[in-house]
């Protein structure tokens, strides 16, 4: 702060003064005023002097330097207290209040129209449409409600008439969802009459000069406002002095327009206005006394009628019940009979002008109300959405002494004297009584305690209002003089409370008319005229039921109790007194449930000129204010208190000996030990419970170490937070694997025992176990099942095997051969059948020359030196001159030879086995004559084809089984098909255009 402002400025904050005298005071305030610095701090309290003047200190620049500053970081400005009050219900989720108090004209308004600004600039970064709505109208409703609730009065040109507290609710994230605004004791008897040099409300003259004559016309008005009685006292007058800007005429439009804005109907508008030009109608109305009776009850007449048609077109009331209303009133008799009674001329003034009051005050409220409606916070659900927090926004009427003062300006004193009680209560006496109780050695600091006036004016039974209140619901005539009386015989010895009576020789106060309270902001004369009719605030039954009863929904809006009979009405309303005191408790008790921030404005001079700070003017105020009691307070004081436990909480990571926790013998130690390695322990006091800070910048420098180590700790979190994450899962995967493990080997044992279970009866012969089914293994056992197959089919061939006598074995082998060329080739085999082989020796085969082929295969033996005789049989045999001859071949294990039957087996060929390449067969296979598989005809060169085989190379006999055997014959390729016959009786062969058919005879 002191690097944006030089010591030339002052002291920015009065708790800096080196002595806390008056003198000091207003020195630094004066000096500070001068140089355009209109806000100081005494610690969080903002006083702000009204500079009557526009300066460059608000706008989106300046509310960027405030954005999320500490309060002393830059100079003192209401933007940062905005900002405090919304960072401690941000952060803190603390329902906070910035209550602003001053005298009239101190700026209060214009305080809370900047404390909305900068609220409304700091939130919604997201842009949220419902958000913004709700800060739209919140921006908006201060304009309405300045048209319907301000008026231009000697103090200020713009002067609240009515109290205004205004809550705005939060989100968890801070942005505005809503609001509610509390309106306090409009003056309305100001829609009668004001002072000269006064306005009635601004909305009136707003609605004459700023409506288009076209409207006028409709509404019967005339633009002049000295045309009516309640506005002509003001005609001359404008809205302001300073601004040209705020011409009523202006003022009208952006009225109209921050309506449209907020969300009234253009009905509604429309009503407004027309409820409006009724009341300025009302007020012309005159009454006459006639002599004749008649129509004319009792003798009474309106001056001019046409002003009766008016009112009751513009507020949709027939016009006889208008008239009747104004002339006459409805009373119950003893016997529940309704009796009119006619008004004489004073009364029927007397129940117009409560009627106008009361229609304006219903329509304020209804503003209020339907403005309300708009901003309350919509579906929100606690649960879901978390606790919404609120700022209050105090800018309620200040201290007011006019030259006559009346039972409003009595009001509206007791309100400032209520709040004062709140800051003393909050600021002062909390303060000093909280150090008595924790110890800490503290100089008593005297104030004023107004608690004595209050009780003056709410006590029950004595007090003022109670007094008043009586004298109000007595039977018969008691007058205002006689309530004067009783507060004098009551209050005879009070020290606040005087009177003519009681000081005679007091001038200044006129005998049985005035009293005096001598307020903690000075003392205020009171005239005691019309103190008991407007308590009483008395409204014929008669005019609510007319209104009720209007065809315009917005004013029957407003009058709800008119649909009471009037022999209901039996039960005595509230006073106006007991009412506003009411809302007083309620409002002090609401303030002070929150955390208060306050804004103490000073009005620097009478006269509303820029740059003059009247000094006694001043002083006054600065002394009843209690300002110089609250710098000493301060000074003598603690800006932060916090139990030791929380501020361990809150700071405990910025230190070694707490973090994570302390060892130390308690918190203060802990506390203690943090703050000496801070090297702050001289601007605190140890109080039995609580650490109290003395500057806040001790406050900020702990916030700022902790700022820098949040990071760190965040990351450590994380990481404990992941690693358990980590461990948990990995936790789960090893159950997950285990459960797997266990499942597997279940399954194995599962399969091994079907396998037992299945195989038991595989020892069993003949089949052994042929026709058992394998069960589906577990994907682990697939390999070991493979194995076991193959063992267990090598058991089992084993099993057969070794009962097949040694004889067999040749046979046996040979057909495994056979097996592993022709199975799946050529349908049979000749599995089935004992081999011969020898088919020319054996004399079964070959009866007649079986002997002869004996002979030439003993000459062969000899010759070629074969071992064994693989194979012999007749075959046919075709040449290429197509030429069917008989032929026998003969097989030997070295030889294969082809021999001529005809000739005693001589030999006509022999080709050595290794020349052998390939051998063809036909599919039907079947033997003739226990030819053994081989074809009964066998042709010369095929299908057992020589060919040029390579010795030794290992190469397998290569077998192919077709049905179209190819051969070749001295070169040309030919092909043999396969013809299955049934007639036929040997296998033979046909020989068409080139091509061999064997003739196979089929069964
Ligand atoms: N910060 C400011 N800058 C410029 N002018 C200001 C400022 N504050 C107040 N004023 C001027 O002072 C006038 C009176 O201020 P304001 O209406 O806020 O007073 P008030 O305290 O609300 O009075 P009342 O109790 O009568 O309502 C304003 O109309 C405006 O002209
Ligand atoms: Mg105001």
């Amino acid at each position: 702060m002191e690097d944006e402002e030089g010591s030339e400025y002052g002291k920015p904050d009065f708790v800096l003064l080196d002595q806390v005298t008056m003198e000091d005071f207003m020195r630094n305030l004066q000096l500070r005023f001068e140089k355009g610095r209109i806000y100081t701090y005494i610690g969080e309290v903002l006083v702000s002097v009204n500079p009557y003047q526009e300066l460059p200190l608000y706008g989106p620049e300046a509310i960027a330097r405030y954005q999320g500053r500490e309060l002393y970081e830059r100079p003192p400005h209401l933007y940062a207290v905005a900002n405090a009050a919304y960072k401690a219900m941000k952060h803190r989720s603390r329902d906070t209040c910035i209550v602003i108090s001053g005298e009239s004209g101190a700026g209060k308004t214009e305080a809370s129209k900047h404390i909305m600004q900068y609220i409304a600039a700091v939130t919604n970064p997201s842009q949220r449409a419902e958000v913004e709505r709700v800060k739209d109208v919140l921006l908006k409703s201060t304009c309405v409600l300045e048209a319907f609730g301000n008026a231009r009065t000697n103090r200020n040109h713009n002067s609240s008439r009515f109290g205004k507290y205004m809550d705005i609710n939060f989100d968890f994230k801070g942005d505005p969802i809503g609001g509610h605004i509390h309106s306090y004791l409009l003056e309305k008897s100001r829609v009668l009459k004001q002072h000269v040099g006064e306005r009635n409300f601004h909305a009136f003259y707003q609605l004459l000069r700023g409506s288009e004559d076209k409207q006028l016309h409709e509404l019967h008005l005339d633009r002049n406002p000295a045309v009516y009685n309640f506005t002509r006292q003001g005609a001359g007058l404008n809205m302001t002095v300073h601004s040209a800007l705020d011409s009523d005429e202006r003022s009208h439009q952006a009225v109209i327009e921050a309506m449209r804005v907020i969300g009234f109907s253009p009905e509604e508008v429309e009503s407004v206005y027309r409820i409006l030009a009724a009341i300025l109608h009302l007020g012309n109305i005159e009454f006459v006394e006639t002599e004749e009776d008649g129509p004319q009850k009792e003798g009474l007449a309106v001056a001019e009628e046409a002003l009766v048609d008016r009112v009751a077109e513009l507020t949709a009331t027939p016009r006889d019940l208008v008239l009747r209303s104004l002339l006459a009133r409805t009373v119950a008799s003893g016997g529940r009979e309704l009796i009119e009674k006619g008004h004489t001329a004073a009364e029927a003034s007397y129940a117009r002008d409560a009627c106008a009051k009361a229609v304006y005050q219903r329509l304020f409220e209804w503003v209020v109300n339907r403005i309300n409606s708009v901003m309350e916070p919509r579906d929100r659900d606690p649960r879901r959405d978390g606790k919404d927090t609120v700022i209050g926004v105090l800018d309620i009427y200040g201290f007011e002494v006019f030259p006559v003062n009346s039972f409003e300006q009595f009001c509206i004193n007791y309100c400032n004297e209520k709040l004062q009680q709140l800051f003393i209560r909050l600021i002062l006496k909390q303060e000093q009584e909280e150090y008595e109780r924790e110890g800490i050695t503290w100089q008593s600091v005297e104030y004023f305690n107004n608690a004595i006036i209050v009780d003056l004016v709410e006590r029950p039974h004595r007090g003022i209002l109670a007094v008043l209140d009586e004298a109000c619901s007595s039977a018969g005539t008691i007058t205002d003089r006689i309530f004067l009386q009783t507060l004098d015989t009551h209050h005879r010895h009070h020290l606040h409370y005087t009177s003519r009576q009681l000081c005679p020789t007091d001038k200044t106060m006129e005998f049985g008319r005035d009293f005096r309270i001598k307020h903690y902001a000075g003392d205020v004369t009171y005239s005691v005229e019309g103190f008991i009719d407007k308590n009483r605030d008395f409204l014929f039954q008669d005019f609510k039921r007319l209104l009720y009863n209007s065809t315009d929904p917005t004013l029957r809006a407003m009058w709800p109790d008119g649909q009471q009979d009037i022999t209901e009405v039996t039960k005595r309303p509230l006073t106006a007194g007991t009412l506003f005191k009411n809302s007083m408790v309620a409002l002090v008790e609401n303030l002070a449930s929150k955390e208060p921030f306050y804004v103490r404005c000073i009005k620097p001079n009478e006269d509303k000129v820029a740059g003059k700070l009247d000094e006694n003017h001043c002083r006054h105020q600065v002394a009843y204010l209690g300002l110089l009691e609250n710098v000493r307070v301060r000074r003598a004081g603690f800006a932060s208190r916090q139990p030791y436990s929380r501020f361990l909480l809150r700071y405990k990571m910025t230190c070694e000996y707490t973090w994570p926790n302390h060892l130390l013998g308690s918190d203060k130690a802990a506390v203690s030990a943090l703050l000496e390695q801070h090297g702050l322990q001289g601007d605190v006091a140890f109080g039995h419970s609580k650490l109290f800070i003395r500057s806040p910048r001790t406050l900020v420098t702990l916030e700022q170490s902790r700022a820098r180590l949040i990071p760190i700790i965040v990351l450590l979190l994380q990481k404990a937070w992941r690693g358990t994450l980590a461990r948990w899962r990995c936790r789960r995967l090893r159950a997950v694997y285990t459960i797997m493990r266990w499942f597997r080997r279940h399954k194995v044992r599962a399969h091994l025992a079907e396998l037992q279970r299945r195989f038991q009866a595989a020892r069993q012969p003949p089949l052994y176990g042929r026709d058992l089914v394998w069960p589906l293994p577990p994907a682990v056992l697939q390999p070991f099942q493979d194995t076991c197959h193959t063992l267990f089919c090598r058991w089992r061939a084993r099993q057969l095997v070794k009962n097949i006598p040694p004889s067999d074995m040749a046979q046996i082998k040979a057909k495994v051969a056979a097996m592993a060329t022709l199975q799946g080739l050529r349908q049979d085999w000749g599995c089935r059948r004992a081999w011969a082989r020898d088919y020319l020796s054996s004399a079964a085969d070959n009866p007649t020359a079986s002997g002869l082929f004996a002979q030439r295969l003993k000459t062969l033996r000899d010759k070629d030196g074969f071992g064994a005789v693989l194979f012999s049989s007749h075959v046919r045999k075709v040449n290429r001159f197509r030429k069917i001859r008989n032929r026998a071949l003969l097989l030997t294990d070295r030889h294969l030879y082809k021999l001529d039957p005809d000739r005693q087996y001589r030999v006509m060929r022999a080709v050595p086995l290794e020349a052998v390449s390939n051998v063809g067969f036909g599919q039907c296979a079947a033997s003739a004559r226990g030819t053994a598989g081989l074809p009964g005809a066998l042709p010369q060169s095929s299908p057992l084809r020589t060919g040029r085989g390579r010795r030794g190379e290992g190469r397998a006999l290569e077998v192919r089984v077709s049905d179209c055997i190819p051969l070749s014959q001295r070169g040309t390729r030919r092909l043999v098909s396969v013809e299955p016959r049934p007639e036929q009786p040997e296998p033979d062969f046909r020989c068409a255009r080139g091509t061999f058919t064997l003739l196979w005879p089929s069964r």
